[in-house]
């Protein structure tokens, strides 16, 4: 087709991915991850993550463009991940992806990685109608974003106050004793437990905080409600079940996570959403907002898990986008922005 070949790279945590996409077709998607290096620390290490970025790059761009079989004189533009994200490996993409615009003489694009994870979506299931709402939720983000334009026009509605909804599952995993990310784990064994079993808190839903955080997450509160539930049985000597205590919690952070998300749907006439972000592997979540949707006449998209977790295909989904809506390039010299 006509469109312009993008390639995207993305390095904002601890994958390092290179993807080229044509109009909303991916052509590869190549991704290397240092996770493995990671997880004997309980936590991603960003000197570490920066290393393994530096080593993985030139590889990772040699396979994406070899298994596409173009070369890269035939690529239009390049999309990177300009933030948000840990700052030492959005520094090693942005690096890459300026040495390539200027050795190739093609146009760079600094993109939102918050924002790419919705964009991804697009690639698997067509583009977006005129108005979506994205869900993106991962060990680094919870953010509800309304969507008007994926290139130009995407306004945040709310995020996290504290931890994100995958660092909260990774931390009550630690205090439960599960491997890190701790996420997966809890899932498992909320599978096997009764949501209803504990009552656990629902974060920023009480009266009060409606009008001011009607949009916002907050797990942290909940997290320390079941590390004292917990520690109340232990100290008691009190047998109780795990798996339990993890689909109670699942509960509640789905819970919270849908029932916002459905209310900012029907505030803004909006009957589309799109899940994103490696958080939307959670069962719990995938089930109540497939449920409570269907009842709300919302139609949820979530792309394959490979496409909801870091990658390159993202960046440049959303590269895609932003060229074709004629945005101008970003200038050479831009900088990262960990908090974007
Ligand atoms: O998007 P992602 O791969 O990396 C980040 O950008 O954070 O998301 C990983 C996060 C981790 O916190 C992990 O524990 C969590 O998502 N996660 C899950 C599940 N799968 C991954 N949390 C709950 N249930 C799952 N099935
Ligand atoms: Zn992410």
């Amino acid at each position: 087709s006509g469109d312009p070949l993008v390639l995207g790279i993305e390095t904002s945590c601890d994958e390092t991915g290179v993807a080229l996409v044509r109009g909303d077709e991916l052509l590869v998607d190549a991704v290397a991850s240092s996770m493995d290096e990671h997880a004997r620390y309980g936590g991603i290490i960003p000197e570490v993550a920066s290393r393994a970025h530096l080593e993985a790059m030139v590889p990772t761009i040699q396979r994406a463009v070899g298994q596409a079989d173009v070369d890269l004189s035939e690529v239009d533009a390049i999309a990177v991940t300009a933030g948000p994200g840990l700052v030492g490996p959005l520094t090693i993409g942005a690096a890459a992806a300026k040495s390539l615009a200027v050795a190739l003489g093609k146009p760079l694009y600094g993109v939102n990685h918050v924002v790419g994870h919705a964009a991804v979506d697009q690639l698997v299931d067509g583009p977006f109608p005129d108005r979506v709402m994205a869900l993106v939720v991962s060990g680094g983000h919870s953010s509800l974003l309304l969507v008007d334009d994926i290139a130009t026009s995407v306004t945040e509605l709310g995020s996290t106050l504290d931890d994100a909804a995958g660092e909260a599952f990774d931390k009550v995993g630690r205090l439960l004793g599960l491997p890190y990310p701790g996420g997966p784990h809890i899932d498992r064994l909320a599978r096997e437990g009764d949501p209803t079993a504990i009552r656990f808190p629902r974060g920023l839903t009480a009266r009060k905080d409606q009008e001011k955080h009607a949009y916002d997450f907050s797990f942290s509160g909940l997290k320390t409600a079941v590390a004292r539930w917990v520690e109340t049985r232990q100290d008691a000597g009190e047998a109780f079940s795990l798996e339990d205590v993890a689909a109670s919690f699942a509960e509640s952070v789905a819970d919270v996570l849908t029932a916002k998300t459905i209310a900012a749907c029907e505030r803004h006439g909006v009957d589309t959403l799109v899940i994103g972000g490696g958080f939307s592997a959670n069962s719990q979540l995938r089930d109540m907002a497939r449920a409570r949707c269907a009842e709300a006449g919302i139609d949820v998209r979530i792309p394959p898990i490979r496409f909801c977790t870091d990658n390159g295909a993202m960046i440049a989904a959303l590269g895609s986008a932003v060229v074709r809506a004629g945005v101008a390039p970003s200038s050479l010299d831009i900088g990262v922005d960990s908090s974007m």
